[in-house]
């Protein structure tokens, strides 16, 4: 099974009680497409994609970023090596999202630091600083948020954790 289908349903519970049947939805940074229209096929809401490359995907990307009721950034800001530029673009974000955004990202951990640069080498192209982050980090670059801890097994390599951004 691809891994992005393994994350996408460890991640479903979380993101149902954030996100309704008739939310829009778009994906910044959709790499494959694969994680967003599991959860949107699954929960219902309708989804639109945006990536700054198209990689293999049979999704059609949009040319500009479109004003959404939810953004979501899933794996996309640990790809960016300056905390400026992150926060830079979660406010350039802000005003698109009606409602509110989704950011899910990993703990720093050695296991997850080295699945996660195995699996980016289908991403060609893409630059792989895996600046992970620890919450307090986070804090100092958004300001508050909610943030709600992801659950998973012993055997899965990340410890995923989410930030809502109101
Ligand atoms: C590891 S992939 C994650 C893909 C998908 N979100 C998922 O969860 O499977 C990271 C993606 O973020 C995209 N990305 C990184 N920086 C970006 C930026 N500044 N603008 C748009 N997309 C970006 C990359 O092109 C890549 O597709």
């Amino acid at each position: 099974m691809r891994t992005e289908l393994i994350r996408a349903r460890i991640i479903e519970p979380y993101y149902r009680k954030e996100i309704k049947v008739e939310d829009t939805v778009l994906e910044f940074g959709c790499g494959s497409g694969v994680f967003a229209r599991y959860l949107a096929d699954k929960i219902g809401f309708k989804i639109l994609f945006y990536d700054i490359k198209q990689y293999k995907t049979k999704e059609k990307l949009e040319s500009s970023i479109p004003k959404v009721d939810i953004i979501m950034l899933n794996g996309v800001l640990h790809h960016i090596e300056d905390d400026n530029e992150i926060k830079e673009l979660v406010l350039k974000l802000k005003p698109y999202a009606k409602k509110k955004i989704l950011i899910c990202e990993e703990k720093p951990t050695l296991r997850g630091y080295i699945f996660d640069h195995l699996m980016n080498l289908k991403y060609s192209g893409l630059k792989i600083p895996l600046n992970f982050k620890n919450k307090e980090d986070w804090i100092k670059i958004l300001g508050e948020f909610e943030y709600i801890n992801v659950k998973t097994c012993w055997w899965y390599p990340f410890k995923h954790f989410i930030m809502i951004i109101r």
